[in-house]
């Protein structure tokens, strides 16, 4: 049902123009400066054909112009596709990886054999090899024709071999996630999700346990038993477990899966439940994620938490005034069921604080974020600044984006109710992604933890340079660097 990409990704160290392949790709830095790199290579043994396009002006090198050349003579390779990479100084990882997955989207709308990218340095090996990756996929999941094609090889020519682990492990991990978040929601349903992470452990080597509704009952999660109840597909919460570092600190990531979020009785209008397939992104991207550190066997503990539910009216649903009490015995006044993720979270939370001190959770959960930071950078709210600076830089360091919101206690009142230990709306419009980020706090405990507020960069709309619309894979990337940088010591 979940079928991602059977790429090979390889590295080799030919000489660019020696690069036999369908199609190489090869980037040119901006401005006027010679020609350096595999640039330089491919130009000379071509007789200047990248110098003539520069002075023809069809080659400025702006990041992520593409110029496709189909003939080229002195290549190896069938076609040339020049990439335009932006100004060298302060070229990121992001740089790179947008370069490559605008080269590769340009490229894999037909059938391709192998997709070369002759890298400008080895240190850009991942972010070419996951930009790559990226680029060879879409959003036509059940299309009979397909509209975009995965090459059988891509490879990164001049890449660093000891890279390769990674670029595999991430880029398999974005496939899954983005194939997960585009799969249907007659497919795609907490059961179903639960298989597909049982898979991926298996094939993956970490554990998954994966609780049904009498377990999470008999474990007290009476908050997200109650989004669940509307549903005739009933709740699952899955547990992945690696172990990397025997003995050593867990870190814990809780993911959001709303398989469809309907708003429950507090129905959505259409316009706003069409994309609400892609409601489990964070489930998603804990998924993608623990798969890609457990693929490269990094020597680090993690506990991936996924909450999976679907969110439906029905005679059974939730109803507002309803109140639940969660793990932890707060109870909540519900005054909106379209305020479902948190409620799904609140025991997810209160579990993962029970097995470790470092957390982290992953969730679409609110429209005000959108409203705030717009569709490329996700909201961060955390109990814990040096933790949240922690994340915050891996998140960067991945070529994500995150911006923190404040939690000073003078927001406490947003969740203050008549009824119940709080309510599960912040009742008036405003600060509304900060009222999710305080409720979340209320299951926490004393743990470090951080909540992320993907709802923006979780979905495109539409398709843009770099990346095809629908589920985008957001915090997989970001999910590796910050298990990586996970120590002895955290914070
Ligand atoms: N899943 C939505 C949030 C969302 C909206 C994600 C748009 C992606 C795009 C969430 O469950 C929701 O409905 N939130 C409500 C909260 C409100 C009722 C307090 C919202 O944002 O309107
Ligand atoms: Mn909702
Ligand atoms: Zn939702």
């Amino acid at each position: 049902m979940i079928h991602t990409p059977k790429t090979a990704i390889e590295v080799s160290l030919d000489a660019p123009a020696a690069a036999a392949a369908d199609w190489l790709v090869v980037g040119v830095w901006a401005g006027d400066a010679p020609l350096v790199g595999p640039a330089q290579v491919v130009d000379a043994a071509t007789n200047g054909l990248i110098s003539k396009l520069r002075t023809a002006g069809d080659v400025t090198g702006k990041h992520l112009e593409l110029t496709p050349v189909l003939t080229p003579s002195g290549s190896a390779a069938k076609r040339l596709l020049v990439v335009g990479l932006g100004k060298q100084d302060g070229a990121t990882r992001s740089t790179l990886h947008d370069a490559a997955a605008a080269a590769a989207r340009h490229v894999t709308g037909k059938k391709v054999g192998t997709l070369a990218f002759a890298v400008p340095s080895p240190e850009f090996t991942l972010a070419a090899g996951v930009g790559l990756a990226q680029g060879c996929q879409g959003p036509g999941v059940r299309k009979t024709t397909p509209t975009r094609h995965a090459p059988d090889r891509l490879v990164i020519v001049g890449g660093e071999a000891t890279a390769l682990p990674r670029v595999h492990a991430e880029a398999e991990g974005l496939w899954l996630a983005r194939e997960l978040v585009n799969a249907p929601p007659c497919d795609l349903y907490p059961e179903t999700f639960a298989v597909a992470a049982a898979e991926s452990g298996r094939k993956h080597g970490f554990d998954v346990e994966v609780w049904d509704e009498a377990r999470i009952a008999a474990e007290r999660m009476g908050s997200l038993l109650g989004v669940a109840q509307g549903s005739v597909r009933p709740a699952r919460l899955a547990l992945l477990r690696y172990t990397g570092n025997p003995g050593g600190p867990t870190l814990a990531l809780v993911g959001k899966g709303v398989t469809f979020d309907s708003g429950g009785l507090s129905l959505k209008p259409t316009d706003g439940m069409v994309d609400m397939k892609g409601d489990m992104a964070g489930a998603a991207a804990v998924l993608g994620g623990v798969q890609a550190i457990a693929a490269q066997k990094l020597k680090v503990n993690v506990l991936g938490v996924l909450a999976l539910v679907e969110n439906m009216p029905s005679g059974a649903a939730v109803k507002l005034g309803d109140v639940l009490t969660a793990r932890n015995g707060k109870t909540i006044e519900v005054l909106n069921t379209d305020a479902e993720g948190r409620l799904i979270l609140a025991d997810a939370l209160c579990y993962a604080t029970e097995q470790t001190e470092y957390v982290v959770n992953f969730a679409t959960l609110t429209g005000a974020c959108l409203v705030a930071l717009g569709t490329e950078t996700s909201g961060l709210m955390t109990n814990n600044d040096a933790w949240g600076d922690q994340v915050a830089a891996a998140i960067r360091a991945a070529g994500e984006r995150s911006w923190k919101l404040p939690m000073d206690a003078s927001y406490d009142g947003l969740i203050k109710s008549k009824v119940a230990d709080m309510r599960n709306t912040g009742g008036g419009r405003w600060g509304g992604a900060i009222a999710g980020g305080k409720f979340l706090e209320q299951f926490v405990g004393t743990a470090k933890w951080v909540h992320m507020d993907i709802a923006g960069p979780a979905w495109a709309d539409n398709d843009s340079p770099a990346l095809d619309s629908g589920g985008t894979g957001c915090m997989v990337r970001s999910i590796v660097e910050l298990a990586r940088g996970f120590g002895e010591r955290p914070v």
